[in-house]
């Protein structure tokens, strides 16, 4: 007899266990969620804070979307992605990044109601966590998972309470793992995995320090600071790193991981903050050091019977991109409302499967990106001649080499511009963030073929009712003046239909077959003197449907079907749909 039972276990408070749990409780879903540590996130690791993400904030709710808002960097202040000598000494090169751009920032606005930002995982985790006890989880700190067995009914997790060194038992439905990057719930579950542990290795170093008179003027996340020689034998990056502007800082430094992790004491730590400052008496108030490895590393299969992994358990990778806890949130978009609709038995198990064949793929896309960010320094590198020797005085002369006025120096300036321009694909991926699709047996596309993208696939996001794509974002207005999204319309844990002129016998058929399947299903008729209209066109111009057709939406506001004209019979078809993509 286990000494708790609960319907889903979590272990992991992170972003994606946190949100799993908010998502599960606010779905009425019974959850416990535990962390071996005594609190959350005693760093501000992750950070960049993407547009798909604040969808599900918002999705949980306006309260805990701007209460994101409040505590994030505005957009703004996340600019100029400077490539620098140190923060006082000359500037290389910048870069507009993160939807800062003009152009790209016509894209983020024309992409969804939401505003990246900058939130570092400090404010995150606690935001995730707190939406989710007060919704009805349960949590236990100082609380460790030790070990699992599973069998056809559920699943007994042995935990051990730190606070009293007794062991307690847990029986639950389902088991999730979201404990992080040496998850080892997914190697007991016996997950496979591709790649590499362990590339590269890394220190953080958090400060606290004013720098607004070397930064405020071109108001950036991320600086990179290059100093040749800086450590042994090598090009000497490092990262000064925003956390609140602009006087909190995290410095990322490189350690060579043939050798021993470092002790990095606070003489060292200020040395580094000092040299890539470029202010030999600066004062720094260290807040903490830590160091950790660069992963290139997925899971190709992200569950095994009962148990679900997900966040950096699945994908292991540098921060490149920013995509770590953005991705681990997706996770749980993706796994909760299925787990709901099973528990709640208005699906079959067989919808649980469709988790792993929609999120493996992903979970390779961005380690592989992530890594491939990495190496795309090489060419900045290359461009400023510090590739060609290890001696810091001619990698310097190298460096110097570009202010000459010769030929060779205007072809150097110009490889220095276009490398330092390339690396957009690491700080505007605007389409690796928003345009992930999926292809399951949750996704009934009737044989209509993908559409292919008409630019660069990472760069930029396209909008698509296709099924599998997440639904295009439009804005829509009610009679009074309110303004809404077509993705406000759906989520909140149920099924969508979007009609027009012509579809009322959707509205119909939705109520027909949403009782026999004992599922809500929200249904938007969208047109002149309807609810709501589409005084913009914006909405028409993108469904890809008559206004007759349909468009429906899953709980993660993936279109599922669509159709371009009303049916002869609209419950038949719904009925065939929503019965595929529940394995009901
Ligand atoms: P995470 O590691 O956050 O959480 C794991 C949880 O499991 C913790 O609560 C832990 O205590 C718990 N746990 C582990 N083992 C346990 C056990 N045996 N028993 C009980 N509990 C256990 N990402 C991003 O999206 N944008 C960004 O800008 C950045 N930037 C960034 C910078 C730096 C310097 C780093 C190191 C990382 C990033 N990231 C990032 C990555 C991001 O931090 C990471 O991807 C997420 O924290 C992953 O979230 P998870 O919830 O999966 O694991």
């Amino acid at each position: 007899m286990a000494d708790i039972t609960t319907d889903v276990l979590i272990i992991g408070t992170g972003p994606a266990g946190s949100a799993a749990a908010a998502l599960l409780s606010t779905y009425g879903i019974e959850n416990m969620v535990v962390n071996r540590y005594r609190w959350l996130a005693n760093t501000p690791r992750a950070h960049i804070t993407n547009q798909r993400t604040m969808e599900v904030l918002r999705d949980l709710g306006r309260d805990v979307e701007d209460e994101a808002y409040m505590f994030a960097s505005h957009q703004d202040l996340m600019g100029d992605n400077v490539f620098c000598t140190s923060l006082v000494g000359e500037e290389i090169g910048r870069l507009k990044t993160w939807g800062t751009h003009p152009l790209s920032r016509a894209e983020h606005l024309l992409s969804s109601p939401t505003k990246m930002n900058d939130l570092p995982q400090t404010y995150m985790e606690p935001l995730l966590f707190k939406t989710a006890c007060s919704r009805g989880t349960q949590a236990r700190m100082s609380t460790e998972y030790e070990s699992h067995a599973q069998d056809e009914q559920g699943v007994t997790t042995t935990l051990l309470d730190r606070l009293t060194g007794k062991k307690l038992t847990v029986r639950s439905k389902y088991l999730l793992g979201a404990d992080g990057g040496n998850s080892l719930v997914a190697q007991h579950a016996g997950l496979p995995f591709d790649g590499k542990m362990g590339v590269g290795g890394s220190m953080n170093i958090l400060f606290k320090a004013d720098l607004s008179r070397h930064v405020a003027h071109r108001p950036s996340v991320l600086y990179w600071v290059v100093q040749p020689g800086a450590d042994v034998g090598g090009i000497g990056m490092g990262l000064v790193r925003m956390v609140r502007p602009w006087d909190e800082w995290l410095i990322v430094w490189g350690y060579d991981i043939n050798r021993p992790a470092p002790e990095v004491d606070e003489a060292f730590a200020t040395k580094v903050a000092r040299d890539l400052v470029g202010d030999p008496d600066l004062e720094i108030d260290l807040k903490s050091v830590s160091t950790w490895t660069v992963n290139n590393m997925y899971a190709t299969k992200t569950s095994n019977g009962r148990v679900f992994c997900m966040g950096d358990a699945i994908h292991r990778h540098p921060p490149s991109n920013g995509l770590g806890s953005n991705t681990s949130i997706q996770d749980a978009f993706n796994l909760a409302w299925k787990l709901a609709y099973v528990l709640k038995g208005r699906a079959g198990p067989k919808l649980l499967d469709t988790y792993t064949v929609e999120r493996a793929p992903i979970a390779k896309q961005i380690v592989t990106r992530a890594n491939k960010s990495i190496d795309e320094f090489g060419p900045i590198f290359q461009a400023l001649g510090l590739l060609d020797s290890i001696d810091p005085v001619k990698m310097q002369q190298n460096m110097d080499a570009r202010c000459e006025n010769t030929d060779d120096a205007e072809k150097q300036r110009a490889e220095i511009r276009e490398t330092i321009a390339a690396k957009v694909y690491e700080f505007d991926a605007h389409g690796v963030e928003m345009n992930h699709r999926y292809g399951s047996r949750a996704i009934a596309t009737d044989g209509q073929m993908e559409p292919a993208f008409q630019k660069d696939a990472e760069l930029h996001f396209q909008q698509t009712t296709w099924p599998g794509a997440r639904l295009p974002h439009a804005w829509l207005f009610a009679k009074d003046g309110e303004k809404i999204s077509t993705l406000d319309l759906t989520g909140h844990g149920k099924f969508s239909v979007l009609t027009g002129i012509g579809g009322e016998a959707w509205v119909a058929a939705a109520k027909k077959v949403g009782k026999e399947l004992d599922i809500d299903i929200h249904v938007h008729v969208i047109g002149p003197r309807q609810v709501w209209q589409d005084f913009s066109g914006d909405w028409a111009r993108v469904r890809e449907v008559r206004d007759s057709g349909v468009v429906l939406t899953r709980p993660d506001q993936h279109v599922c079907w669509r159709r371009e004209t009303v049916a002869d019979d609209p419950a038949a078809e719904l009925r065939r749909v929503l019965k595929q993509i529940l394995a009901s």
